[in-house]
């Protein structure tokens, strides 16, 4: 159990941020849901009349710095510390590589990359004034296996792998594990436009992930697999293995 255990978690208006949000929650930590969509603090409020823990929502964008800096300094102040970080935000533009403008190219760069970056930083500076922390950053499959589309995407989400592992290195010996998870095919508001439903059929075990499937294994990276740091995990119904 996680009980007296804080976790902020980005994104987690809707999706898998929300998942891992309550996935926390279900095991008695304190949650601090943040996305920049509002709507944050009604699904914070649901979380909190059903579980132990203190759950709050708060408006965050994690593309605007002092956003992120006043929502970090309102954490430490209201819950005295932070044990796990979910850097779950992200999306992109998924068109073919040469279809691709400049300004889908920066937007997802953006979100995803400069992002994750902005709060690992604020994040990794937080968890050095109290000496522990662990940080799990949102991949995907697409990081590493391309159906094809993800020129952007596919950019950013192994930038945020080679990030995971960079940081992983400068602060190991500190008390403080980077790890990323990589998330399958997940049916979830992102990809309503049917995209997934082409790929389904090249997933060995021919189903959707369920959010909160990919939930727990966001929790057990945080909080359970304490000698690990740097890696990319892949919950992926066996795509990374092989065809079938
Ligand atoms: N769904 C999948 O199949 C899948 C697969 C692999 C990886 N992922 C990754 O998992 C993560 C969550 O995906 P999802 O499917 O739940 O997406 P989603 O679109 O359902 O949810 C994303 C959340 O991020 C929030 N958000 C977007 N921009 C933001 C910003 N600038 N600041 C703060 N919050 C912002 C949105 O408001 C939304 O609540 C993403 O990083 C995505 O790339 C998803």
């Amino acid at each position: 159990m996680l009980n007296n255990k804080v976790a902020l978690i980005t994104g987690a208006a809707q999706g898998i941020g929300f998942a891992i949000s309550e996935s926390f929650a279900q095991q008695g930590a304190d949650v601090v849901l943040t996305d920049y969509n509002p709507e944050v603090t009604t699904a914070a409020e649901g979380l909190n009349n059903k579980y132990d823990g203190k759950i709050t929502g708060l408006v965050m964008n994690v593309m605007d710095t002092k956003s992120i800096q006043d929502v970090f300094d309102k954490v430490i102040a209201d819950y005295g510390k932070l044990d796990y970080a979910v850097n779950n935000a992200g999306g992109g533009v998924l068109k073919p590589f040469a279809e691709l403008t400049d300004e889908d190219f920066d937007s997802t760069i953006n979100l995803d990359l400069r992002g994750t970056f902005l709060c690992m930083r604020t994040e990794i500076q937080a968890f050095l004034k109290q000496d522990y922390g662990s940080i799990v950053n949102a991949g995907a499959l697409g990081s590493i296996y391309n159906p094809g589309g993800m020129g952007a995407y596919n950019a950013a989400k192994n930038g945020i792998m080679g990030m995971t592992q960079a940081a992983a290195v400068d602060y190991a010996d500190k008390n403080i594990r980077v790890n990323c998870v990589a998330p399958g095919l997940t049916k979830t508001p992102l990809n309503d436009g049917g995209f997934l439903d082409k790929i389904l059929p090249t997933v060995p075990m021919k189903r959707y992930e369920t959010a909160d499937e990919v939930a727990k294994v966001y929790v057990f990276v945080a909080s359970e697999a304490t000698f690990m740091t740097g890696q990319t995990i892949l919950s992926d119904g066996g795509v990374s293995v092989g065809l079938k």
